[in-house]
């Protein structure tokens, strides 16, 4: 048994975490001549810019510059994937809250102050501001995309039952603590540095060298961590370094940009919200025969990275479930809103929620237990693959349920739940149960690559650098595992190292919770070349086999007859390197097996699935709509853990944070298209009290990956965040309590309590209309 790897170890900045002395960009000390910056934004949703006027703000005291489209020396364009997202807008105006003009000053104060001086004129046009105009328009930032198997037309006619039925569900705020922030240094012939609060470095120095019209060796992108990112600034960090370069070299000083919470909230793109219509045929029993779906997500006013969250929802759309005749249609629609982005699930927790509500109405339809019905649709043996042609393979889906059923006593607690609403007429409890199949991977098969730099020291000490960016997830405490397992060292003598374009070249994004499979194997790729290379030399040295050369305990064992020789880890480092051995490596890892056809929407998207299972306990208030969340009870796959400690924090947060989705985290754009909940006093994240009562958290015990991932974990990231899907199962389950269970409810999330009362009077009519 390793006492490296598969154990609880805390998060390496745990202590500074909580003791406020982890270093973020804004505490980094200032070099004279810093200056800061501010940025000009749109007021009106759609538009013609008339006018910018920056003569008053230009004489405002501490100014140095107003920068606006015309200043930018390369591209004026940020876009991650697509073309034409300006960094500045030029003549045309997409959102309210779309940056304009950027004011550059020796303090904050002033630079904020100035800002509020440019007189902008825009002429303003009608804004596209919701889902159903856009789709009526046909206005969409790409083509729908459609995943498709089998006849679903005519098994929707020949179906015994067939049920339509329509929801919706809200976007979401990242609200990450650390609102996005960018310093750019200019250095050596005018070369940029820039600290950015990002989880894909490489686009942050792809970018500014695009804005700046240079080579991307002239800029160097760093981050030692982020206050969180959840998706949030895997291309939104982008746009806000480039301005900081942009200013930086323009000014030729060190220039630092920091959103404010408000600017950060109108400005940069959130979690899709999608409408859903849909067609489901079933039988008797409430075996799904087929599903038609429209999945209609809000792209907000650019690409983005929306065709990736299409292509993953409706890779999502089965979740756990066999569907012979399976047809999801993704419409991306334009709008005139902040541009939505990654967030969290990326797309699956909007793919998930079109079964779950299907089975729960299929369930009402026939009178049946829809914990069953759920279970009777799962993938299995002969009903395992997937509409886009991967097989599910290595299926946890009745293991987790079972231990959830089990865990959460599910039929002790279902009696107790129908006793208390029979004798409870104001509040009202319920159940909701959610399987869960999530794929890992990047949809597109190239972003699946990953580098590391492995440095030990003559002391042995080991210095860690690998592309991945630790936003408080733990990926650099489990890559540490990793390395100090290869040498067989503890893993304080491993330092990582913030992620830099410098040290590890060409890397995807922090994202779709790859960070430990890809970051893991390139780093036990570097760290196990050095290792080859410093037992290949021991064995030369000592006349041994290399067989008889053992790493353990920090140290490293020469098996020699009559006299074993023992030598720290560092006195064999520096033996070495006295040999004239490369102590220094690079590692890189792909993942295997994978591949998508973007244009048929088949393939093996995911190296493998994971698992998991939540049961959830709610009770509203059915005069005033309140809910609360009473007992969560999750099981979740993690393969063989890496870190069982980390695991189960991002399970918790996850699932909470997915509780904040679907309850209390409403976004609220005005009339006019400007989001007018901008803060925290008007956007309601869950806080310690939201945090279920009863929280009962397992790790799905027993499961290494049977791919070959790094030491057999699974990843953990966002899987949990679906989990609480479950929550807006049970809040239907206790709304229904209030008519006859055959009646169906439709609850749009976020489920706030004005939706939870409408949902809850609606049940009332229909249950006196429908009553036999
Ligand atoms: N956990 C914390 N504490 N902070 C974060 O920003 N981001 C989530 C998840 N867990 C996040 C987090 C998201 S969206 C992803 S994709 C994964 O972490 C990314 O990290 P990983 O790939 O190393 O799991
Ligand atoms: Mo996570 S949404 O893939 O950054």
């Amino acid at each position: 048994m390793s006492d490296k790897i598969h154990v609880a170890r805390r998060h390496d900045s745990a202590l500074k975490h909580v003791t406020g002395q982890a270093l973020y960009i804004d505490d980094m000390p200032e070099p004279p001549g810093t200056l800061h910056a501010a940025l000009v934004l749109s007021k009106v949703a759609c538009g013609r810019l008339m006018r910018l006027d920056a003569d008053a703000a230009k004489t405002m005291p501490g100014v140095v510059a107003v920068l606006g489209p015309h200043d930018i020396p390369g591209r004026n364009d940020i876009a991650a994937i697509g073309k034409n997202e300006p960094l500045f807008a030029l003549d045309r105006v997409e959102f309210a809250g779309q940056t304009l003009a950027m004011v550059v000053a020796e303090t904050l104060d002033a630079a904020r102050a100035a800002a509020a001086k440019v007189v902008v004129e825009i002429e303003a046009g009608e804004p596209i501001l919701d889902i159903a105009t856009a789709l009526a328009r046909e206005s969409y930032v790409q083509a729908p995309a459609t995943i498709l198997r089998g006849d679903p037309d005519a098994a929707l006619a020949a179906a015994p039952h067939r049920l339509t039925a329509e929801f919706s569900v809200g976007g979401q705020e990242h609200f990450y603590l650390e609102s996005q922030i960018a310093f750019a240094l200019p250095g050596e012939d005018g070369d940029i540095t820039v600290h950015s609060s990002t989880q894909h470095p490489t686009e942050v120095q792809h970018v500014c060298a695009r804005v700046l019209g240079w080579d991307f060796n002239r800029v160097t992108a760093v981050v030692r961590r982020l206050g969180g990112g959840f998706g949030g600034k895997e291309s939104n960090a982008t746009w806000v370094a480039a301005a900081a370069a942009i200013a930086a070299n323009h000014t030729g000083r060190p220039v630092k940009l920091r959103l404010p919470r408000e600017v950060d909230m109108v400005t940069t793109g959130k979690r899709h919200g999608f409408d859903y219509r849909y067609t489901v045929g079933f039988d008797s029993e409430g075996r799904v025969l087929a599903l038609d779906a429209v999945l209609a997500a809000d792209a907000g006013w650019s690409l983005d990275m929306t065709p990736g969250v299409v292509t993953r929802a409706l890779t999502h759309t089965d979740n756990a479930y066999w569907i012979p005749h399976f047809r999801a249609v993704g419409y991306a629609c334009r709008t005139h809103k902040q541009s939505n982005t990654a967030f969290r699930g990326f797309g699956g927790p909007q793919g998930v929620v079109v079964m779950e509500d299907a089975l729960d109405r299929i369930a009402h339809h026939l009178g049946r237990d829809p914990v069953e019905v759920r279970a009777l649709n799962f993938y299995a043996e002969g009903r395992d693959e997937t509409p886009y042609g991967q097989t599910v393979d290595e299926n946890h889906l009745e293991r987790c349920w079972a231990e959830v059923k089990a865990g959460g006593e599910l039929e002790r607690r279902r009696a107790e739940i129908d006793a208390f609403n029979a004798a409870n007429p104001v509040l009202k409890r319920g159940l909701g149960l959610f399987p869960l199949k999530f794929g890992i991977s990047f949809n597109l098969p190239h972003m699946n690559q990953a580098g590391a730099l492995v440095h030990v020291y003559t002391d042995g000490s080991i210095r860690l650098n690998h592309g991945g960016t630790e936003m408080g997830q733990g990926l650099f405490i489990k890559v540490a595992q990793v390395v100090a397992e290869v040498f067989q060292v503890d893993v304080d003598r491993i330092r990582p190292s913030a992620t830099s374009t410098a040290e590890v070249p060409n890397t995807s994004p922090t994202a779709a919770s790859t960070g430990s499979d890809l970051n893991g194997w390139a780093a036990w790729d570097a760290a196990n070349t050095i290792r080859s290379r410093m037992v290949a030399y021991a064995a030369e040295h000592f006349g041994v086999a290399e067989t008889d050369i053992e790493f353990a305990d920090g140290t490293v064992r020469i098996a020699r007859p009559g006299s074993n020789q023992v030598l720290t880890f560092g006195e064999l480092a520096k033996l070495c390197w006295l040999g004239r051995v490369s102590l220094s490596a690079t590692g890189y890892y792909k993942t295997p097996k994978i591949h998508w056809d973007p244009v048929s929407m088949r393939g093996r998207p995911f190296f493998y699935f994971s698992f998991g299972a939540a049961m959830a306990e709610v009770a509203i208030d059915t005069l005033t709509g309140e809910s609360r969340v009473l007992r969560a009870d999750l099981v979740q796959d993690c393969g063989r853990s890496l870190n069982p400690a980390i695991d189960l924090g991002q399970i918790e947060g996850a699932f909470v944070q997915g509780q904040g989705w679907l309850t209390c985290e409403e976004l609220w754009w005005d009339a006019s298209g400007r989001l007018r909940t901008a803060g925290p006093s008007t956007y309601k994240i869950p806080g310690s009290r939201d945090v279920p009562p009863v929280f009962n958290v397992t790790l799905l015990d027993n499961a290494p990956s049977r791919e070959a991932t790094i030491f057999r974990s699974k990843a953990v990231g966002e899987p949990p965040l679906m989990l609480a899907t479950a929550v807006w199962t049970a809040l239907k389950d206790a709304i229904g309590a209030v008519g006859s269970r055959r009646t169906p409810v439709r609850l749009d999330a976020p489920a706030t309590p004005e939706r939870v009362l409408a949902a809850v009077e609606r049940a009332r009519r229909e249950s006196r209309t429908a009553a036999p």
